[in-house]
């Protein structure tokens, strides 16, 4: 990935969009579906017309960008997202995140569904993400040249999640009758769900949710200094004692109950920025 890929992806999108200049970027993960229904859109653009976009894999042939306004506010959201399980490089997977920099955003949104492993929650709750643990992943999306005109080469991690927004989604949600927690979000590749063990050692390692996604996108949007905001949907739970085979209908069922809390959460957000 070179600076002049991303440029020319760029390009690209600003000439399909009348130069359209978004101020916030949405990453859509499982579960925040709907939001993309509130969106007023003004521009779609499929992947596979993105210069150096990831090819799609079969079972990924609905992703779109979208530009339109939310909440009155100018976004760029993609409708779909890259995971490594599915073969992409980390690099790849965060392209589009470099991307949306470049097309001006100043704030990224991004949304995921989790397996909880605070006893406290329960399945459709929401978790707003107050930090992540990465070291489970198999590769560092910054691994390589630095791009030095992007982000530092040794950037801090210190607070990647925007602690004001992390309150005011909290507020929000319970202004709105939504179950919403704070907790720490841990990433691994995927796509297998954890044994017992490995439920056992992420919670004694400090996290309270895990999932195959978000984690590589938040460090590269850090290291270009945006404002990120991470919301996951707890679908299944991995309590060791017991835990229960994992059921992708259910998951799926599980992040339907809660979109509506996610998609509230995230337009009122908006609205007050
Ligand atoms: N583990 C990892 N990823 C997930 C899970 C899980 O339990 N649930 C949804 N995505």
């Amino acid at each position: 990935m070179t600076l002049q890929q991303i440029q020319e992806a760029t390009d690209y999108l600003k000439q399909q969009t009348q130069n359209y200049q978004p101020d916030f970027g949405i990453i859509l993960g499982t579960g925040l579906g709907s939001l993309a229904k509130d969106i007023d859109v003004a521009f779609t653009i499929s992947y596979e017309h993105i210069p150096y976009f990831p090819v799609s894999t079969v079972e990924f042939h609905s992703g779109k960008l979208l530009f339109g306004t939310l909440s009155g506010k100018k976004v760029v959201c993609m409708q779909g997202r890259f995971h490594y399980y599915e073969g992409y490089t980390m690099q790849q997977v965060t392209f589009p995140v470099r991307v949306m920099k470049l097309l001006g955003i100043h704030t990224l949104f991004v949304s995921n569904a989790a397996g909880g492993m605070n006893p406290a929650f329960e399945v459709s709750d929401l978790m707003v993400i107050n930090d992540h643990i990465s070291f489970f992943l198999p590769q560092n999306p910054l691994t390589g040249p630095n791009l030095d005109t992007l982000g530092d080469r040794f950037p801090d991690m210190c607070d990647p999640y925007d602690l004001k927004l992390v309150e005011k989604a909290l507020q929000i949600a319970s202004q709105h009758g939504i179950k919403a927690h704070a907790g720490v979000y841990a990433s691994v590749p995927g796509p297998q769900l954890e044994t017992r063990a490995e439920y056992r050692l992420l919670r004694q390692l400090g996290a309270d949710a895990v999932g195959m996604s978000t984690v590589p996108e938040i460090i590269v949007a850090h290291q270009m200094r945006l404002t990120c905001f991470g919301l996951s949907v707890i679908t299944d739970m991995g309590i060791p004692e017991n835990l229960e085979k994992a059921d992708i209908q259910k998951i799926i069922a599980a992040a339907m109950k809660a979109e509506p809390g996610m998609t509230k959460i995230i337009k009122e957000l908006l609205n007050s920025l």
